[in-house]
Formats: C-alpha cells, sequence, structure tokens
C-alpha cells in the first residue's frame, strides 16, 4: 500500500518479486543463461527474480512485452543479437528498437556451433559445407524463429556456401535441438550453450564453432576458418534490459547485482564449460552495452541486406 512505496523510499528497491523475460522457450540458452543470472541476482538483491519465458517471434514478442512494462526496474529482458537485429527482420515491431530499452549490462559473448543430426551423411564440416552446396534446398536447417542467432547464423552459411536454405523456425532452439536430436531436422546452428553437451554426448554431431579459435571444451570441433568457411564468423552475446524511462538508480543497483552475477567463479565455471564466456571485464559497463547494441543494428542491417533478406 501507500505506506509501503513511502516506506521503501528510493533506496527501497527492488521492493517484489522481479520478472526476467526470456523471449524463447524453456531449454534453450538463453533460458540457460537467464536462470543462472537470475538465481544469483536474486540472492544479491533480495528478491526473487523469476524467469518468465515469453517465446514467439524471434525473440521480439517477449521485446515488446518489456518495452511495455512499466518502467520501475521489476520487469526485465534477457536478449542477444536478435534484439538489435529486429529492425532489418520486421517491419512493425511494437517498439523502437533504439530508444525502447535501458541496458543494464552484457552478460556472457561465445561462438555459434554448427551441429547435423547424428546420421546425417555428411560427418565432417568440410562433407556437410559440400553437401550443402549440391543439395542444401533438401537439408532441413532449424531455427529459434527470423532474425534469432540460429536464424541468423543459418542466412550466413548459405551465403558463405551459396544455396538457399529450407527452413524449419522453432520458438527456441531448445526444441529446435530436441528434434535434431530426434532427427526430425537435418541442420542446426546453435550457442555453444546448448550444443557443447549435446556434441559431447554424441546426440548429434559438431561441424565446426564460429569463433577464431577452437573451444577448450570441443577440441575436436574445428573452427569454420579451418574447415574452409572462415566467412562463417559469428561472435553472440547476452545482455540485460530494463524499459526505457527506469531510474537511473534502479539499472545502477540492477547492474550491481550483475556484476556479481558474472564474477561469481561458479557462474563463470558453468558458462566455460559450455563454451561461453562472462562478458570481458573491460566492457561491462551499461555504456559500453550500448555502444555495442547500437552498432549491432547497423551490423545486422548490412549484413541482411547483403544476403538479400527483406524484413516481413
Ligand atoms: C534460444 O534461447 O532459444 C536462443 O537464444 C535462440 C537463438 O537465438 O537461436
Amino acid at each position: 500500500g501507500v505506506l509501503g512505496i513511502a516506506g521503501a523510499g528510493a533506496q527501497g528497491f527492488p521492493t517484489r518479486t522481479i520478472t526476467l523475460v526470456v523471449p524463447f522457450a524453456a531449454g534453450g540458452p538463453s533460458d540457460a543463461i537467464g536462470r543462472l543470472v537470475a538465481q544469483s541476482m536474486s540472492q544479491t538483491l533480495g528478491q526473487q527474480v523469476i524467469v518468465e519465458n515469453v517465446a514467439g517471434a524471434g525473440g521480439t514478442t517477449g521485446a515488446a512485452r518489456v518495452a511495455k512494462a512499466e518502467p520501475d526496474g521489476h520487469t526485465l529482458l534477457i536478449h542477444h543479437l536478435a534484439l538489435p537485429a529486429g529492425p532489418a527482420l520486421y517491419k512493425s515491431l511494437a517498439y523502437d528498437t533504439r530508444t525502447a530499452f535501458e541496458p543494464v549490462g552484457l552478460v556472457n559473448t561465445g561462438p555459434m556451433a554448427l551441429v547435423s543430426k547424428k546420421d546425417f551423411p555428411a560427418k565432417t564440416a568440410k562433407d556437410l559445407f559440400a553437401y550443402l552446396k549440391r543439395d542444401g534446398a533438401s537439408v532441413n536447417i532449424a531455427h529459434a524463429g527470423v532474425g534469432s542467432n540460429s536464424h541468423i547464423c543459418a542466412v550466413m552459411l548459405s551465403q558463405a556456401v551459396g544455396f538457399k536454405p529450407t527452413y524449419v523456425s522453432y520458438r527456441g532452439t531448445g526444441p529446435a535441438m530436441n528434434d535434431l536430436v530426434g532427427g526430425q531436422v537435418d541442420v542446426l546452428c546453435d550457442q555453444s550453450t546448448t550444443a557443447v553437451p549435446q556434441i559431447e554426448g554424441g546426440a548429434v554431431i559438431g561441424h565446426a564453432v564460429t569463433s577464431a579459435e577452437r573451444l577448450a571444451v570441443l577440441k575436436d570441433v574445428p573452427t569454420s576458418a579451418e574447415a574452409g568457411l572462415p566467412a562463417l564468423d559469428m561472435t553472440v552475446w547476452h545482455g540485460i534490459y530494463a524499459p526505457a524511462g527506469t531510474p537511473k538508480d534502479r539499472i545502477a543497483t540492477l547492474h550491481a547485482a550483475l556484476q556479481k552475477a558474472i564474477a561469481d567463479p561458479t557462474i563463470v565455471e558453468r558458462f566455460a564449460a559450455v563454451g561461453t564466456q562472462v562478458y570481458p571485464p573491460a566492457e561491462r559497463s551499461v555504456d559500453a552495452h550500448r555502444k555495442r547494441f547500437l552498432a549491432e543494428i547497423d551490423r545486422i542491417a548490412e549484413l541482411m541486406k547483403a544476403a538479400g533478406v527483406a524484413a516481413q
């Protein structure tokens, strides 16, 4: 009530449960990263930070939810490259990507891993690229919706190899990976976060990683450059956002709780085990986040233009 609010005062934030919107299905990379960070932030903030999966339209449905939320710091968004990719891929977003969100901080950064179903005829990256070049249209490529990382990676793959992909869209790469393991789709380019355990377990074939160096946890999987496709170079990252207009002192409180989370050795270790890393310390500021976010809007627009992918 009124007394509660008055009593809370400027320092009394957060005053209730915080909702962290994950704009993709449960069981995928954004969900995994979001849940780890939410748990740590709950402890620091002294209020529950609960994850809510609001999936659909390549992550733009969840983003719209947060853009329209009360800007009081109790509704947050964890998102990635798909947030700045939005304007290049969707004609009528429910929000203005450049101004609707207040960056809270970057979380992690890592590569994508190109994987195929276990019994796919091409067993190596080189064989896969040759197969796609020859017969790419017959291959079903899963992704998490237009504009998602997995979609952007598939577009880059089709550009680099030179074939017209046949896409199968999901509400996240959690369900996409399930179907790849089950053999219902052929190929997926997913964040290492969910791909690494499946490759390690032998449930899928790991063809290539999109980083300059091999991953320590996937020593046998070549980089795309080693496999002859240097253009398949992709780095992904997550960041946390609040709705525009959220008071600066609340952003600062949330930013500090996020810093504590990504400095936690348990989180550092759990990220590393799946081939991603906490964001480099020198670039953890809110300003660095804003800069990266805005730069990606232009970069992805150029990439999609070059690939001939128009907004839908
Ligand atoms: C997910 O959590 O499903 C992914 O982040 C989707 C993607 O961008 O590929």
